[in-house]
């Protein structure tokens, strides 16, 4: 889909910018993505989540003391309220998805300052996500435990186990890498919202609904389920070929900016790599890899020229799943991890303090005539 000749619209705004940010930056030719200066793969494998949210909203790294009150200010805002643990007990029974879930959850965060908004969604996005999955189990909430990282935090309410370094270290290169990514969908979204002056609750519960849709952040749990119906690589290229065949999009290929691989899968590779090589179901790892070869080859076959590659959803399914994350927590976590990147542009967003309010060309049809009812 391109240019309309007649309008000038484009669809889908491809290559339309919508902002000048100083958050994140993708290359979409030489595969590179840049945060706040640092290339992914220098930032993501190293700085804690707490750096990485600290970063893209101050645009330095913390000082030692700065990272202390600000781990200190983030566990402080993680519990939920009494209303919203009464919401996701109520929609628990109903087994609404996590994501509509979240959606709703994230709305009873109290206004406040811009910053407190900013702070209590980043804080209170893995309690929710953690004590609703546990009440679909049937299980109590696990209360977070200051004393632990974001990260380590989020893993021990889903699990009520303290999480090894390992595991932590994963998750935490997992939420650098998805934190923020240019002006993707949900961004739009939550930039649009924040332009009119509304506030950053609003905007994130708008741009969790807009992350949820399988072409952008919805993908990664169908990715892997994908790899689960293969089961064993010489299934590969015959179901790949059936879905092609269907007119089905292969889950986690393909990108609107990336035309060569996307940089955060080769960060995801090599965590889940090192994931899968010290715990984890190491033939399903080497499964996926088969899958992802076939699927490449396949789609080069399909759409040739197109350049379709593997993009961040399909090594996050591999991660998240390795991490013991079941597959309809992979969105969920996307957006734990998003959260940042989506209240730092909402923040600068509200410095630009300009309304975001394209036009339409209008090409339906004109001056018809009123048919009262009983004519028609
Ligand atoms: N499998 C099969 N065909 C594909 C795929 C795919 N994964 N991706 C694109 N194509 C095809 C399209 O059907 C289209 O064919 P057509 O010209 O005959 O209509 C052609 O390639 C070009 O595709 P576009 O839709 O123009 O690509 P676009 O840039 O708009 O879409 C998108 C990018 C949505 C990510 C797409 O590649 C896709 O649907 N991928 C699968 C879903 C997915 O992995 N989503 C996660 C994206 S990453 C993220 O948001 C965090």
């Amino acid at each position: 889909m391109g240019e309309s000749s007649r309008t000038g619209f484009v669809a889908g705004l491809e290559d339309v910018v919508a902002a000048e940010t100083y958050l994140s930056g993708v290359d979409g030719e030489a595969g590179e993505l840049t945060m706040a200066g640092f290339p992914v793969e220098e930032l993501a494998g190293r700085a804690s989540f707490e750096e990485t949210v600290y970063l893209l909203w101050h645009d330095v790294l913390p000082d030692p003391d700065q990272l202390a009150d600000f781990r200190e200010e983030l566990s402080g805002r993680r519990e939920l309220s009494r209303a919203t643990l009464d919401l996701l007990r109520t929609v628990a029974v109903e087994k609404v998805p996590v994501m509509d879930a979240l959606r709703m959850a994230a709305g009873t965060v109290r206004p406040g300052t811009d910053e407190g908004e900013a702070l209590a969604l980043v804080a209170s996005l893995p309690t929710i996500v953690a004590a609703y999955s546990r009440m679909l189990e049937g299980e109590e909430p696990v209360d977070p435990d200051p004393e632990l990282g974001h990260a380590a935090n989020y893993l021990y309410m889903l699990t009520d186990d303290v999480p090894g370094a390992e595991f932590t270290r994963a998750l935490e290169t997992y939420l650098n890498a998805v934190s923020d990514h240019g002006m993707n969908a949900s961004t739009f979204v939550a930039r649009v919202i924040v332009s009119t002056r509304s506030d950053f609750v609003s905007a994130v519960v708008g741009a969790i609904g807009a992350l949820k849709g399988p072409l952008h952040g919805g993908a990664p749990g169908p990715a892997l389920d994908v790899v689960f119906e293969i089961g064993d690589v010489s299934r590969a290229e015959a179901h790949l070929r059936e879905k092609l065949g269907r007119g089905e999009r292969l889950m986690g290929f393909g990108h609107r900016i990336y035309r060569v691989r996307d940089p955060r899968a080769d960060v995801l590779a090599a965590a889940a790599d090192r994931l899968y090589t010290t715990d984890g179901d190491r033939e399903l790892y080497d499964l996926a890899l088969g899958v992802e070869q076939t699927a490449l080859r396949l789609l080069a076959e399909h759409k040739p020229g197109r350049n379709l590659q593997t993009n961040v959803e399909f090594y996050t399914a591999l991660l998240l799943h390795g991490l013991g994350l079941p597959t309809q927590l992979f969105t969920p976590t996307f957006a734990a991890g998003r959260v940042a990147g989506w209240t730092a542009h909402c923040a600068e967003q509200r410095a630009l303090d300009r309304l975001i309010r394209p036009q339409s060309v209008y090409v339906g049809s004109k001056d018809r005539i009123w048919v009262p009812l009983e004519e028609r």
